[in-house]
């Protein structure tokens, strides 16, 4: 998405960026990784939960980055109108509750020529086993996302005001510890891991998979546009 979104590799020296629903901050931490201290970019983190705002603060004062994290509803963005050159959403899309209001508000920030940009999972490597771990329970419908085809894709975004739409498969690995995976999905998943529900999906990956690393095969979409 930053290659996609023209940020690398060489970013603009008055490029302002949004990392939208940042997580830990793993955006920024690939961007300033590559481009340096130096290059001129400001990063604005923002994220619903506190416990990732507080960790990608710390890693913006850690690394002394050009960088500030703090608490941003994606559906109530608190920037002002025409303020970012772009406006990116790492796997943050499809968590929020209304995708419509928070498309608006990716616009609503965006300076005039700025550039949007998501990764929406297709199939993401986490779907399967929570929906065998928790059998029997309602869940969303995964594969369902609209985020899956072009065709949907333009459907959401022209009507906001998005032009020239760009969408490129994205297929990748990831390599992490069993525990800390089955504690990241807690957090993205408050509603659904939560009592009986979250000890079911813990003691399912624990048992299928032990409790050191796992791998799992992601499928995604790298979605860009421009607001004219
Ligand atoms: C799958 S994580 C991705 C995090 C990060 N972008 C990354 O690439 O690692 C989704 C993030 O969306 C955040 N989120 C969910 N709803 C949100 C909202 N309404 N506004 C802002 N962030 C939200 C969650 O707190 C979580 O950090």
């Amino acid at each position: 998405m930053l290659l996609q979104s023209g940020l690398l590799p060489e970013p603009a020296a008055n490029a302002v960026v949004l990392d939208n629903a940042c997580g830990s901050g793993v955006l920024a931490t690939i961007l300033f990784n590559t481009v340096g201290v130096d290059s001129g970019v400001k990063v604005v983190c923002g994220d619903l939960a506190e416990v990732m705002v507080e960790t990608a603060s710390k890693r913006i004062q850690e690394n002394n980055w050009n960088a500030e994290a703090r608490i941003a509803d994606a559906h109530q963005l608190p920037f002002p109108d025409d303020y970012f050159t772009h406006n990116l959403m790492n796997f943050g899309i499809q968590l929020v509750s209304n995708s419509e209001l928070a498309l608006k508000e990716c616009f609503r920030v965006l300076q005039p020529g700025g550039k949007v940009g998501f990764t929406a999972w297709v199939h993401p490597g986490w779907v399967d086993d929570l929906k065998v771990a928790l059998e029997g329970v309602e869940l969303p419908a995964f594969g369902k996302s609209p985020w899956r085809t072009k065709e949907s894709i333009l459907n959401m975004l022209t009507p906001v005001g998005f032009t020239n739409v760009d969408v490129q498969p994205l297929v990748f690995e990831h390599r992490g510890k069993i525990s800390t995976f089955v504690r990241y999905m807690g957090i993205l998943f408050t509603k659904i891991l939560v009592g009986e529900n979250a000890d079911k999906y813990s003691a399912y990956m624990t048992k299928k998979y032990g409790d050191g690393d796992f791998t799992s095969t992601w499928t995604a979409a790298i979605i860009t546009a421009d607001k004219p």
